[in-house]
Protein backbone atom coordinates (compact mmCIF):
# COMPACT_ATOMS: atom_id res chain seq x y z
CA UNK A 1 0.00 0.00 0.00
CA UNK A 2 1.53 2.99 -0.81
CA UNK A 3 2.00 5.74 1.94
CA UNK A 4 0.81 9.31 0.84
CA UNK A 5 3.06 12.63 2.39
CA UNK A 6 -0.08 15.28 2.68
CA UNK A 7 1.19 18.63 2.77
CA UNK A 8 0.02 20.63 6.13
CA UNK A 9 1.07 23.71 7.63
CA UNK A 10 1.56 24.38 11.25
CA UNK A 11 -2.05 25.52 13.24
CA UNK A 12 -1.89 27.88 16.16
CA UNK A 13 -2.92 26.25 19.89
CA UNK A 14 -1.74 22.53 19.89
CA UNK A 15 -0.39 22.83 22.98
CA UNK A 16 -1.19 20.01 24.77
CA UNK A 17 -2.70 20.66 28.35
CA UNK A 18 -2.74 18.66 31.83
CA UNK A 19 -4.83 15.96 29.99
CA UNK A 20 -3.67 16.24 26.61
CA UNK A 21 -5.24 18.38 23.70
CA UNK A 22 -9.01 19.36 24.37
CA UNK A 23 -10.36 21.38 21.90
CA UNK A 24 -13.96 21.99 20.80
CA UNK A 25 -15.08 19.66 18.33
CA UNK A 26 -15.61 21.37 15.69
CA UNK A 27 -12.13 22.55 15.87
CA UNK A 28 -10.91 18.73 15.61
CA UNK A 29 -13.12 18.41 12.40
CA UNK A 30 -11.37 21.33 10.19
CA UNK A 31 -9.13 19.56 7.88
CA UNK A 32 -5.96 18.60 9.08
CA UNK A 33 -6.38 19.86 12.60
CA UNK A 34 -6.15 16.15 14.32
CA UNK A 35 -3.68 14.99 11.75
CA UNK A 36 -1.20 17.51 12.51
CA UNK A 37 -1.60 16.89 16.20
CA UNK A 38 -1.15 13.18 15.77
CA UNK A 39 1.91 13.29 13.13
CA UNK A 40 3.86 15.69 15.79
CA UNK A 41 2.88 12.68 18.68
CA UNK A 42 4.81 10.66 15.80
CA UNK A 43 7.45 12.79 15.01
CA UNK A 44 8.26 13.29 18.47
CA UNK A 45 8.28 9.97 20.06
CA UNK A 46 11.07 8.91 17.35
CA UNK A 47 8.48 7.87 14.49
CA UNK A 48 6.48 4.80 14.17
CA UNK A 49 8.34 2.57 12.30
CA UNK A 50 7.90 -1.14 14.41
CA UNK A 51 5.91 0.63 17.10
CA UNK A 52 2.20 -1.43 18.44
CA UNK A 53 -0.16 1.01 19.61
CA UNK A 54 -3.32 0.79 21.84
CA UNK A 55 -6.30 3.23 19.86
CA UNK A 56 -9.74 3.32 21.60
CA UNK A 57 -11.78 6.74 23.10
CA UNK A 58 -14.93 7.16 25.37
CA UNK A 59 -17.62 7.39 22.25
CA UNK A 60 -18.31 10.72 21.93
CA UNK A 61 -19.19 12.34 18.99
CA UNK A 62 -16.27 12.28 16.55
CA UNK A 63 -14.71 9.36 18.10
CA UNK A 64 -15.39 6.89 15.38
CA UNK A 65 -13.71 9.20 12.76
CA UNK A 66 -10.79 9.84 14.80
CA UNK A 67 -10.35 6.62 15.24
CA UNK A 68 -10.16 5.81 11.60
CA UNK A 69 -8.08 8.86 11.27
CA UNK A 70 -5.19 7.36 13.38
CA UNK A 71 -5.36 4.13 11.92
CA UNK A 72 -4.85 4.96 8.89
CA UNK A 73 -1.71 7.32 9.80
CA UNK A 74 -0.41 4.77 12.28
CA UNK A 75 -0.32 2.85 8.60
CA UNK A 76 1.41 5.14 7.49
CA UNK A 77 3.84 5.79 9.52
CA UNK A 78 4.61 2.24 9.96
CA UNK A 79 3.04 1.17 12.95
CA UNK A 80 3.21 -2.54 13.09
CA UNK A 81 0.26 -3.31 14.79
CA UNK A 82 -3.09 -1.88 16.52
CA UNK A 83 -5.51 -2.87 19.16
CA UNK A 84 -8.31 -1.23 19.17
CA UNK A 85 -11.50 -1.91 21.16
CA UNK A 86 -14.61 -2.66 19.52
CA UNK A 87 -16.94 0.41 18.21
CA UNK A 88 -13.78 2.46 19.19
CA UNK A 89 -14.33 2.50 22.88
CA UNK A 90 -11.92 2.18 25.63
CA UNK A 91 -12.09 3.36 28.64
CA UNK A 92 -8.89 5.25 29.96
CA UNK A 93 -8.36 3.09 32.36
CA UNK A 94 -8.66 0.10 30.36
CA UNK A 95 -6.60 1.47 27.66
CA UNK A 96 -3.78 2.14 30.33
CA UNK A 97 -4.27 -1.48 31.36
CA UNK A 98 -3.98 -2.93 27.30
CA UNK A 99 -0.82 -0.54 26.68
CA UNK A 100 0.76 -2.64 30.05
CA UNK A 101 -0.59 -6.09 29.21
CA UNK A 102 0.30 -6.02 25.69
CA UNK A 103 3.89 -4.55 26.43
CA UNK A 104 2.71 -1.81 23.79
CA UNK A 105 4.82 1.54 23.28
CA UNK A 106 1.93 3.46 23.81
CA UNK A 107 -1.65 4.79 22.86
CA UNK A 108 -3.95 7.27 21.38
CA UNK A 109 -6.98 8.16 24.27
CA UNK A 110 -9.96 10.20 22.37
CA UNK A 111 -11.67 11.90 25.06
CA UNK A 112 -12.21 15.13 26.88
CA UNK A 113 -12.99 13.69 29.75
CA UNK A 114 -16.11 14.80 31.84
CA UNK A 115 -16.69 17.89 29.41
CA UNK A 116 -19.52 17.77 27.30
CA UNK A 117 -19.51 15.78 23.92
CA UNK A 118 -21.28 16.90 20.70
CA UNK A 119 -20.75 18.55 17.22
CA UNK A 120 -20.74 21.80 19.87
CA UNK A 121 -18.74 20.58 22.61
CA UNK A 122 -15.64 19.19 23.49
CA UNK A 123 -13.37 16.58 22.29
CA UNK A 124 -9.89 15.73 22.94
CA UNK A 125 -7.05 13.43 22.76
CA UNK A 126 -4.04 12.46 25.19
CA UNK A 127 -0.70 9.96 23.82
CA UNK A 128 -0.17 7.75 26.82
CA UNK A 129 3.30 5.92 26.83
CA UNK A 130 4.97 2.52 27.71
CA UNK A 131 4.23 2.59 30.79
CA UNK A 132 0.15 3.50 30.17
CA UNK A 133 0.59 6.50 31.83
CA UNK A 134 0.31 10.06 30.29
CA UNK A 135 2.99 11.43 28.46
CA UNK A 136 5.33 13.65 30.24
CA UNK A 137 6.02 16.74 30.24
CA UNK A 138 9.33 16.53 28.66
CA UNK A 139 6.92 14.60 26.27
CA UNK A 140 4.53 16.58 25.56
CA UNK A 141 6.47 19.84 25.03
CA UNK A 142 8.38 18.01 22.42
CA UNK A 143 4.54 17.22 20.74
CA UNK A 144 3.93 21.22 20.68
CA UNK A 145 7.35 22.19 19.26
CA UNK A 146 7.08 19.38 16.60
CA UNK A 147 3.23 20.92 15.80
CA UNK A 148 4.95 24.19 15.28
CA UNK A 149 7.20 22.93 12.53
CA UNK A 150 4.70 20.21 11.12
CA UNK A 151 4.80 20.11 7.46
CA UNK A 152 2.99 17.46 6.45
CA UNK A 153 1.52 13.87 7.37
CA UNK A 154 1.76 10.64 6.38
CA UNK A 155 -1.46 8.65 6.28
CA UNK A 156 -2.53 5.57 3.60
CA UNK A 157 -5.60 5.48 1.59
CA UNK A 158 -7.83 3.09 2.55
CA UNK A 159 -11.58 2.56 2.81
CA UNK A 160 -12.74 2.93 6.76
CA UNK A 161 -12.31 -0.53 8.79
CA UNK A 162 -14.60 -2.08 10.32
CA UNK A 163 -14.52 -1.79 13.92
CA UNK A 164 -18.13 -3.08 15.06
CA UNK A 165 -17.02 -6.89 15.10
CA UNK A 166 -13.58 -8.20 17.41
CA UNK A 167 -10.96 -9.99 15.03
CA UNK A 168 -7.83 -9.11 13.09
CA UNK A 169 -7.93 -7.12 9.88
CA UNK A 170 -4.90 -5.78 7.93
CA UNK A 171 -4.62 -2.30 6.49
CA UNK A 172 -1.53 -2.62 4.57
CA UNK A 173 1.57 -4.27 6.69
CA UNK A 174 -0.39 -2.97 9.44
CA UNK A 175 -2.36 -5.74 11.71
CA UNK A 176 -5.36 -4.18 13.36
CA UNK A 177 -6.94 -6.33 16.48
CA UNK A 178 -10.70 -5.00 17.85
CA UNK A 179 -10.67 -6.12 21.11
CA UNK A 180 -13.57 -6.31 23.73
CA UNK A 181 -13.29 -3.33 25.63
CA UNK A 182 -14.43 -4.62 29.07
CA UNK A 183 -12.91 -8.33 28.84
CA UNK A 184 -8.61 -8.03 30.04
CA UNK A 185 -9.98 -5.01 32.63
CA UNK A 186 -12.54 -7.33 33.99
CA UNK A 187 -9.71 -9.65 34.52
CA UNK A 188 -7.77 -7.46 36.01
CA UNK A 189 -10.13 -6.32 38.31
CA UNK A 190 -10.75 -9.97 39.56
CA UNK A 191 -6.91 -10.18 40.18
CA UNK A 192 -7.30 -7.33 42.72
CA UNK A 193 -10.40 -7.73 44.43
CA UNK A 194 -12.04 -10.51 46.44
CA UNK A 195 -15.05 -11.00 43.92
CA UNK A 196 -16.76 -14.04 46.34
CA UNK A 197 -16.73 -11.83 49.22
CA UNK A 198 -18.77 -8.47 47.03
CA UNK A 199 -20.88 -11.29 45.59
CA UNK A 200 -21.93 -12.03 48.92
CA UNK A 201 -22.75 -8.74 49.95
CA UNK A 202 -25.24 -8.23 46.99
CA UNK A 203 -26.83 -11.91 47.61
CA UNK A 204 -27.11 -10.60 50.70
CA UNK A 205 -29.26 -7.98 49.70
CA UNK A 206 -27.11 -4.96 49.42
CA UNK A 207 -28.26 -2.30 47.43
CA UNK A 208 -26.55 0.47 45.18
CA UNK A 209 -27.12 2.37 42.58
CA UNK A 210 -24.31 2.80 39.66
CA UNK A 211 -24.40 5.94 37.20
CA UNK A 212 -22.63 5.33 34.40
CA UNK A 213 -23.94 8.70 33.01
CA UNK A 214 -24.39 7.65 29.13
CA UNK A 215 -20.78 7.35 29.40
CA UNK A 216 -17.96 4.89 29.04
CA UNK A 217 -18.66 2.65 32.10
CA UNK A 218 -21.90 1.47 31.18
CA UNK A 219 -20.57 -1.97 29.57
CA UNK A 220 -17.58 -2.13 31.88
CA UNK A 221 -20.21 -1.68 35.13
CA UNK A 222 -23.08 -3.68 33.68
CA UNK A 223 -20.43 -6.55 32.94
CA UNK A 224 -18.43 -6.16 36.38
CA UNK A 225 -21.66 -5.16 38.69
CA UNK A 226 -24.95 -7.19 37.40
CA UNK A 227 -22.98 -10.34 35.12
CA UNK A 228 -20.34 -11.00 37.33
CA UNK A 229 -21.01 -9.14 40.73
CA UNK A 230 -24.86 -10.07 40.99
CA UNK A 231 -26.14 -6.61 41.65
CA UNK A 232 -30.15 -6.85 40.58
CA UNK A 233 -30.51 -5.72 36.58
CA UNK A 234 -31.05 -2.04 36.76
CA UNK A 235 -28.23 -0.97 39.48
CA UNK A 236 -26.29 0.30 36.32
CA UNK A 237 -28.68 3.21 35.37
CA UNK A 238 -27.36 5.24 32.04
CA UNK A 239 -25.18 2.55 30.93
CA UNK A 240 -25.43 3.24 27.51
CA UNK A 241 -23.01 5.06 25.99
CA UNK A 242 -24.24 8.04 23.38
CA UNK A 243 -22.13 10.39 21.45
CA UNK A 244 -23.95 13.69 23.51
CA UNK A 245 -23.68 11.60 26.94
CA UNK A 246 -27.95 12.03 26.50
CA UNK A 247 -26.82 16.20 26.49
CA UNK A 248 -25.57 15.74 30.14
CA UNK A 249 -22.40 16.43 31.49
CA UNK A 250 -20.48 13.08 32.80
CA UNK A 251 -18.57 14.61 35.81
CA UNK A 252 -19.55 12.77 38.52
CA UNK A 253 -20.36 15.27 41.42
CA UNK A 254 -23.06 16.74 43.33
CA UNK A 255 -23.91 18.85 40.88
CA UNK A 256 -23.61 17.05 37.93
CA UNK A 257 -25.01 13.66 39.11
CA UNK A 258 -27.90 15.23 40.86
CA UNK A 259 -30.19 12.75 40.01
CA UNK A 260 -28.04 10.02 41.95
CA UNK A 261 -27.07 12.71 44.69
CA UNK A 262 -31.10 13.59 44.87
CA UNK A 263 -31.79 9.60 45.35
CA UNK A 264 -28.86 9.19 48.28
CA UNK A 265 -30.28 11.84 50.09
CA UNK A 266 -34.08 10.52 50.20
CA UNK A 267 -35.72 7.52 51.74
CA UNK A 268 -35.27 5.76 49.07
CA UNK A 269 -31.36 5.86 49.05
CA UNK A 270 -29.61 2.08 47.79
CA UNK A 271 -26.49 1.34 49.81
CA UNK A 272 -24.46 2.97 47.72
CA UNK A 273 -24.28 5.10 45.21
CA UNK A 274 -21.38 5.70 42.47
CA UNK A 275 -21.21 6.91 39.59
CA UNK A 276 -17.98 7.64 36.67
CA UNK A 277 -16.67 10.49 34.57
CA UNK A 278 -16.95 10.23 29.81
CA UNK A 279 -13.83 8.25 30.56
CA UNK A 280 -14.30 6.07 33.05
CA UNK A 281 -11.21 7.46 34.93
CA UNK A 282 -13.21 9.72 37.60
CA UNK A 283 -15.42 8.73 40.55
CA UNK A 284 -18.04 10.02 42.74
CA UNK A 285 -19.01 7.73 46.47
CA UNK A 286 -21.88 8.53 48.37
CA UNK A 287 -23.53 6.56 51.19
CA UNK A 288 -26.86 7.00 52.18
CA UNK A 289 -27.27 10.56 52.92
CA UNK A 290 -23.60 11.23 53.22
CA UNK A 291 -21.56 12.18 49.87
CA UNK A 292 -17.68 11.40 50.19
CA UNK A 293 -15.44 14.35 49.62
CA UNK A 294 -12.66 12.94 46.67
CA UNK A 295 -10.25 13.61 49.45
CA UNK A 296 -11.88 11.89 52.42
CA UNK A 297 -12.18 8.74 49.71
CA UNK A 298 -8.87 8.49 48.91
CA UNK A 299 -7.99 8.34 52.77
CA UNK A 300 -10.42 5.91 53.56
CA UNK A 301 -9.19 3.83 50.92
CA UNK A 302 -6.13 3.46 51.85
CA UNK A 303 -6.56 3.66 55.35
CA UNK A 304 -8.67 0.20 54.32
CA UNK A 305 -6.75 -0.87 51.21
CA UNK A 306 -5.42 -4.27 52.87
CA UNK A 307 -8.74 -5.45 53.34
CA UNK A 308 -8.17 -6.49 49.61
CA UNK A 309 -6.36 -9.24 48.53
CA UNK A 310 -4.31 -7.21 45.96
CA UNK A 311 -3.40 -4.31 48.97
CA UNK A 312 -3.25 -6.93 51.59
CA UNK A 313 0.90 -6.35 52.23
CA UNK A 314 0.39 -2.91 52.88
CA UNK A 315 0.73 0.08 51.10
CA UNK A 316 4.36 1.57 50.04
CA UNK A 317 3.43 5.41 50.26
CA UNK A 318 0.53 7.64 49.10
CA UNK A 319 0.23 10.42 47.22
CA UNK A 320 -2.26 13.16 46.28
CA UNK A 321 -2.62 16.49 44.22
CA UNK A 322 -1.17 19.42 46.22
CA UNK A 323 -5.28 20.84 46.21
CA UNK A 324 -6.34 17.92 47.22
CA UNK A 325 -6.68 18.35 51.51
CA UNK A 326 -4.27 16.73 53.78
CA UNK A 327 -6.70 13.92 54.74
CA UNK A 328 -4.49 11.26 53.20
CA UNK A 329 -1.22 12.43 54.72
CA UNK A 330 -2.65 12.22 57.89
CA UNK A 331 -3.31 8.13 57.17
CA UNK A 332 0.31 7.70 55.48
CA UNK A 333 1.45 9.16 58.81
CA UNK A 334 -0.17 6.47 60.89
CA UNK A 335 1.03 3.78 58.79
CA UNK A 336 4.42 5.29 58.81
CA UNK A 337 4.94 5.27 55.08
CA UNK A 338 5.73 8.03 52.89
CA UNK A 339 3.37 10.76 51.43
CA UNK A 340 4.27 12.81 48.27
CA UNK A 341 2.22 15.82 46.92
CA UNK A 342 1.98 16.60 43.52
CA UNK A 343 1.44 19.21 40.71
CA UNK A 344 -2.53 18.57 39.63
CA UNK A 345 -2.52 16.38 36.84
CA UNK A 346 -2.40 12.35 36.64
CA UNK A 347 1.05 12.04 35.03
CA UNK A 348 2.88 13.54 37.93
CA UNK A 349 1.81 10.22 39.49
CA UNK A 350 3.68 7.99 36.99
CA UNK A 351 7.03 8.28 38.05
CA UNK A 352 6.17 7.66 41.86
CA UNK A 353 4.33 4.99 41.13
CA UNK A 354 6.94 3.39 38.42
CA UNK A 355 9.62 3.84 40.98
CA UNK A 356 7.57 1.84 43.59
CA UNK A 357 7.47 4.54 46.40
CA UNK A 358 3.47 4.83 46.07
CA UNK A 359 0.57 2.25 45.91
CA UNK A 360 -2.33 4.60 45.75
CA UNK A 361 -2.95 7.94 44.32
CA UNK A 362 -5.72 10.57 44.11
CA UNK A 363 -6.79 13.96 43.61
CA UNK A 364 -9.64 16.22 44.82
CA UNK A 365 -11.26 16.23 41.65
CA UNK A 366 -12.56 12.71 42.27
CA UNK A 367 -9.25 10.85 40.65
CA UNK A 368 -8.59 7.83 42.58
CA UNK A 369 -6.00 5.16 41.26
CA UNK A 370 -3.54 2.82 42.09
CA UNK A 371 -0.35 0.82 40.62
CA UNK A 372 -2.32 -1.30 38.43
CA UNK A 373 -2.71 0.88 35.93
CA UNK A 374 -0.99 4.16 35.24
CA UNK A 375 -4.37 6.26 35.31
CA UNK A 376 -7.12 7.19 37.86
CA UNK A 377 -9.19 4.66 37.68
CA UNK A 378 -13.43 5.15 38.65
CA UNK A 379 -14.68 1.54 38.81
CA UNK A 380 -11.65 0.57 40.47
CA UNK A 381 -12.48 2.80 43.15
CA UNK A 382 -16.43 1.74 43.18
CA UNK A 383 -15.02 -2.05 43.48
CA UNK A 384 -12.87 -1.12 46.20
CA UNK A 385 -15.06 0.42 48.48
CA UNK A 386 -17.66 -2.48 47.70
CA UNK A 387 -14.55 -4.50 49.13
CA UNK A 388 -14.00 -2.76 52.24
CA UNK A 389 -17.97 -2.68 52.89
CA UNK A 390 -18.11 -6.47 52.22
CA UNK A 391 -15.09 -7.00 54.55
CA UNK A 392 -16.11 -4.18 57.60
CA UNK A 393 -19.73 -5.29 57.09
CA UNK A 394 -21.08 -1.35 58.24
CA UNK A 395 -22.57 1.12 56.34
CA UNK A 396 -20.69 3.96 54.19
CA UNK A 397 -21.77 6.21 57.07
CA UNK A 398 -20.35 4.66 59.59
CA UNK A 399 -16.96 4.20 57.98
CA UNK A 400 -16.48 7.99 57.10
CA UNK A 401 -17.53 8.64 60.54
CA UNK A 402 -15.12 6.15 61.76
CA UNK A 403 -12.34 8.07 59.95
CA UNK A 404 -12.88 11.21 61.48
CA UNK A 405 -13.48 10.17 64.69
CA UNK A 406 -9.69 8.38 64.27
CA UNK A 407 -7.93 11.50 62.04
CA UNK A 408 -9.91 14.81 62.52
CA UNK A 409 -11.98 16.07 59.67
CA UNK A 410 -10.52 17.97 57.05
CA UNK A 411 -13.71 20.08 55.89
CA UNK A 412 -13.18 21.17 52.07
CA UNK A 413 -14.87 22.71 48.97
CA UNK A 414 -13.60 23.42 45.55
CA UNK A 415 -14.98 26.83 44.22
CA UNK A 416 -14.64 27.52 40.62
CA UNK A 417 -15.22 30.69 38.23
CA UNK A 418 -15.65 29.28 34.93
CA UNK A 419 -15.21 31.72 31.41
CA UNK A 420 -12.96 34.43 33.25
CA UNK A 421 -11.63 36.89 31.11
CA UNK A 422 -7.38 35.67 30.79
CA UNK A 423 -6.31 38.73 31.09
CA UNK A 424 -8.41 39.26 34.47
CA UNK A 425 -7.54 36.17 35.82
CA UNK A 426 -3.67 36.48 35.11
CA UNK A 427 -3.92 39.84 36.91
CA UNK A 428 -5.25 38.34 40.10
CA UNK A 429 -2.56 35.24 40.07
CA UNK A 430 0.28 37.99 39.38
CA UNK A 431 -1.40 40.13 42.62
CA UNK A 432 -1.02 37.17 44.54
CA UNK A 433 2.10 36.27 43.12
CA UNK A 434 3.36 39.78 44.07
CA UNK A 435 1.65 39.87 47.75
CA UNK A 436 3.21 36.30 48.50
CA UNK A 437 6.52 37.60 50.80
CA UNK A 438 4.18 39.98 52.73
CA UNK A 439 0.83 37.81 53.65
CA UNK A 440 2.69 35.67 56.54
CA UNK A 441 1.21 37.48 59.41
CA UNK A 442 -1.39 39.48 57.96
CA UNK A 443 -4.78 38.54 59.72
CA UNK A 444 -8.04 38.54 57.28
CA UNK A 445 -11.28 37.63 57.92
CA UNK A 446 -10.28 36.96 61.50
CA UNK A 447 -7.68 34.24 60.53
CA UNK A 448 -4.00 34.99 60.83
CA UNK A 449 -1.68 33.88 58.01
CA UNK A 450 1.30 31.08 58.57
CA UNK A 451 2.36 30.74 55.19
CA UNK A 452 1.98 31.80 51.55
CA UNK A 453 4.14 30.37 48.78
CA UNK A 454 4.12 29.35 45.25
CA UNK A 455 3.75 25.39 44.29
CA UNK A 456 6.53 24.07 42.84
CA UNK A 457 7.43 20.55 42.49
CA UNK A 458 10.83 18.65 42.62
CA UNK A 459 9.90 15.11 41.25
CA UNK A 460 11.90 12.95 43.26
CA UNK A 461 11.83 10.50 40.52
CA UNK A 462 13.64 12.39 37.37
CA UNK A 463 14.80 15.47 38.63
CA UNK A 464 12.64 17.68 37.35
CA UNK A 465 11.27 20.65 38.11
CA UNK A 466 7.29 22.11 37.39
CA UNK A 467 6.93 25.93 38.74
CA UNK A 468 4.30 27.52 38.92
CA UNK A 469 1.54 24.87 40.46
CA UNK A 470 -0.62 27.48 41.91
CA UNK A 471 -0.64 29.77 45.14
CA UNK A 472 -0.76 28.20 48.70
CA UNK A 473 -2.06 30.19 51.74
CA UNK A 474 -1.80 28.38 55.28
CA UNK A 475 -4.01 30.46 57.99
CA UNK A 476 -3.40 28.99 61.81
CA UNK A 477 -5.54 26.70 62.84
CA UNK A 478 -5.33 24.49 60.27
CA UNK A 479 -7.13 26.10 57.15
CA UNK A 480 -5.98 26.66 53.83
CA UNK A 481 -6.97 27.84 50.48
CA UNK A 482 -5.37 27.26 47.26
CA UNK A 483 -5.29 29.21 43.56
CA UNK A 484 -5.00 27.84 40.91
CA UNK A 485 -5.77 28.17 36.80
CA UNK A 486 -7.43 25.07 34.78
CA UNK A 487 -5.06 23.30 32.27
CA UNK A 488 -8.08 21.82 30.81
CA UNK A 489 -10.73 24.45 30.53
CA UNK A 490 -12.06 25.08 26.77
CA UNK A 491 -13.19 28.69 26.86
CA UNK A 492 -11.52 31.43 28.42
CA UNK A 493 -9.21 30.94 31.83
CA UNK A 494 -11.02 28.75 34.94
CA UNK A 495 -10.19 29.62 38.30
CA UNK A 496 -10.14 27.33 40.88
CA UNK A 497 -9.88 28.79 44.55
CA UNK A 498 -9.86 25.48 47.09
CA UNK A 499 -11.07 25.56 50.45
CA UNK A 500 -9.90 23.00 53.14
CA UNK A 501 -10.42 23.35 57.12
CA UNK A 502 -8.95 20.92 59.85
CA UNK A 503 -11.28 19.93 62.80
CA UNK A 504 -8.86 17.38 64.80
CA UNK A 505 -10.11 14.07 66.19
CA UNK A 506 -12.80 15.40 68.84
CA UNK A 507 -13.24 19.17 67.38
CA UNK A 508 -16.31 20.77 66.78
CA UNK A 509 -18.82 18.92 64.20
CA UNK A 510 -20.06 20.73 61.37
CA UNK A 511 -22.61 19.25 59.27
CA UNK A 512 -22.51 22.11 56.44
CA UNK A 513 -19.11 21.88 55.33
CA UNK A 514 -19.19 25.74 53.74
CA UNK A 515 -19.95 26.42 57.56
CA UNK A 516 -16.91 25.27 58.67
CA UNK A 517 -14.98 27.27 55.36
CA UNK A 518 -16.49 30.27 56.14
CA UNK A 519 -13.77 32.10 57.15
CA UNK A 520 -10.71 30.65 55.39
CA UNK A 521 -13.54 31.43 51.94
CA UNK A 522 -13.84 34.89 52.97
CA UNK A 523 -10.20 35.66 53.68
CA UNK A 524 -9.35 34.19 50.41
CA UNK A 525 -11.58 36.53 48.40
CA UNK A 526 -9.43 39.38 50.61
CA UNK A 527 -6.54 38.37 49.72
CA UNK A 528 -6.83 37.93 46.18
CA UNK A 529 -8.88 40.81 45.82
CA UNK A 530 -11.39 38.87 43.87
CA UNK A 531 -14.38 41.11 43.73
CA UNK A 532 -11.73 43.56 42.23
CA UNK A 533 -10.00 41.77 39.94
CA UNK A 534 -12.83 39.53 38.66
CA UNK A 535 -15.78 41.29 39.05
CA UNK A 536 -17.33 38.69 40.77
CA UNK A 537 -17.05 36.35 44.60
CA UNK A 538 -20.07 33.78 43.13
CA UNK A 539 -18.72 30.55 42.18
CA UNK A 540 -20.19 28.74 38.91
CA UNK A 541 -19.82 25.56 40.57
CA UNK A 542 -18.91 24.50 44.13
CA UNK A 543 -18.16 20.85 44.65
C1 LIG B 1 -8.77 18.99 36.11
C2 LIG B 1 -8.63 18.55 37.55
C3 LIG B 1 -7.39 17.70 37.70
C4 LIG B 1 -7.44 16.53 36.72
C5 LIG B 1 -7.68 17.03 35.31
C6 LIG B 1 -7.90 15.88 34.34
O1 LIG B 1 -7.67 19.76 35.73
O2 LIG B 1 -8.56 19.66 38.41
O3 LIG B 1 -7.29 17.26 39.02
O4 LIG B 1 -6.25 15.80 36.77
O5 LIG B 1 -8.84 17.86 35.28
O6 LIG B 1 -8.99 15.10 34.69
P1 LIG B 1 -7.69 21.36 35.72
O7 LIG B 1 -8.84 21.80 34.86
O8 LIG B 1 -7.91 21.79 37.14
O9 LIG B 1 -6.35 21.76 35.20
ZN1 LIG C 1 -11.90 11.62 32.91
Amino acid sequence: MTIELIQTTPIEGQMPGTSGLRKKTRVFMEPTYLENFIQATFDAIGGGAGKRLIVGGDGRFFNRDAIQTILKMAAGNGVVEVIVGQGGILSTPAASHLIRLNKADGGFILSASHNPGGIDEDFGVKFNGQNGGPAPEQLTAKIFEATKTITGFKTVPASDIDLNATGTVQLGEMKITVVDPVESYQALMETLFDFAAIRALFAGGFTMRFDAMHAVTGPYATAILENALGAPDGTVVNGKPLEDFGKGHPDPNPIWAKPLMDLMMSDAAPDIGAASDGDGDRNMIVGRGVYVTPSDSLAILAANAHLAPAYKGGLAGIARSMPTSAASDRVAEKLGIGSYETPTGWKFFGNLLDAGKVTICGEESAGTGSNHVREKDGLWAVLLWLNILAVRKQSVAQIVTDHWQTYGRDYYSRFDFEDVAINQANELMQGLRASLSSLAGQTHAGLSVATADEFSYDDPVDGSVSKNQGVRIGFEGGGRAVFRLSGTGTQGATLRLYLEQYSGAGGEIHTDPQTALQNVRDAAFAISKMQATIGRTTPDVIT
